[in-house]
C-alpha cells in the first residue's frame, strides 16, 4: 500500500483534500464518503474553503455518510450527522438530493440499512471514500472481527470504541450500537483514503502497514485492494 507522510496535520489535510478535489475535478457527479470523528476536520475545512476560492465545485457531487451512532441525531453533539453537518455540509450550497446520511433515530434500523444500501446500488460504487483508523482498528464502525461480505449493517461496538466515543460527547452517552457502511461497500470504492494523525494513532499505523491483513484489525483489510492508499502525518507515522 502507498503511504504518504506529511510534515504535520494541516499538510496532510490538505494532501487529503487534494485527492477529493482531483476526484471530484474529474468525475463533477462522483459520489463521495468522507468520515466523521477528529481525523478529517481539518480536510472538511480546506475543502470548504477550495469551493469558496471556485477550485472545485460540488454542485453535482453526491455525499454519503459513513456510519452513525444508533439512538443519536443531528441534535446530539458529537454524533456523525451534527459533526458533519457542523463542519462540511452547513458551510456548502448542497441541496438535500445530494446528501445520503443513516439516521441514528430511526425506530427501524434495518430498513434504514436497506434504505442507504438503495441508494448505493443506485449511485455507487464509491469514487473516493476517506476513512479514519479506530484505535482498535476499526474503519467506519466495522469493528474487530466484522464480515468482508457486509453490506449496511447494524454493528455492535467494540468496548474500545465506546470507551473512545466519551471524546465527541459533552454529556455522557450509552452508545452501545452503530450503523455502518460494510466492507464489502468500502472495499469497492475506487479510490481509498486511509488517514491518520497524531501520535496516539502511531500504533495502529504501524499494525495496520505491518500486520498481515486480518478481519481482526479491519485496517489491515485495505491492504487487499490496489486503490488503497495511507496518508499519514509524521506523529501517525513514527512507529513505521
Ligand atoms: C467515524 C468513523 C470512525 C473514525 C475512527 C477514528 O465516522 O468512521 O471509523 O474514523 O473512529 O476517529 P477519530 O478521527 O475521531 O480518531
Amino acid at each position: 500500500m502507498k503511504t504518504y507522510i506529511s510534515p504535520n496535520y494541516p499538510q496532510l489535510c490538505q494532501a487529503v483534500a487534494q485527492n477529493v478535489i482531483d476526484c471530484v475535478k474529474t468525475k463533477p457527479d462522483a459520489l463521495i464518503c468522507i468520515a466523521g470523528g477528529d481525523t478529517p476536520l481539518g480536510v472538511f475545512a480546506a475543502l470548504v474553503d477550495a469551493q469558496k476560492q471556485g477550485h472545485v465545485d460540488f454542485s453535482r457531487t453526491q455525499f454519503l455518510g459513513i456510519d452513525e451512532w444508533l439512538g443519536l441525531g443531528k441534535a446530539d453533539k458529537g454524533s456523525c450527522r451534527e459533526m458533519v453537518w457542523h463542519h462540511f455540509f452547513d458551510k456548502l450550497p448542497l441541496r438535500d438530493e445530494q446528501i445520503c446520511f443513516f439516521d441514528g433515530l430511526t425506530s427501524d434500523p434495518k430498513a434504514e440499512c436497506q434504505r442507504v444500501d438503495r441508494y448505493i446500488d443506485r449511485h455507487g460504487p464509491i469514487d473516493c471514500v476517506v476513512l479514519g483508523i479506530g484505535m482498535n482498528g476499526h474503519i467506519g464502525f466495522n469493528e474487530p472481527g466484522v464480515s468482508l461480505e457486509n453490506t449496511c449493517h447494524v454493528v455492535d461496538l467494540d468496548a474500545v470504541t465506546q470507551a473512545v466515543s466519551v471524546k465527541y460527547f459533552d454529556t455522557p452517552r450509552e452508545v452501545k450500537q452503530g450503523i455502518s457502511l460494510g466492507l464489502k461497500t468500502l472495499l469497492a470504492a475506487k479510490n481509498i483514503v486511509v488517514m491518520a494523525s497524531g501520535e496516539k494513532k502511531s500504533a495502529i499505523v504501524a499494525q495496520t502497514v505491518n500486520h498481515p491483513a486480518t478481519v481482526d484489525i479491519p485496517s489491515t483489510l485495505v491492504k487487499t485492494v490496489p486503490q488503497a492508499a495511507l496518508y499519514v502525518d509524521n506523529a501517525a507515522a513514527s512507529a513505521l
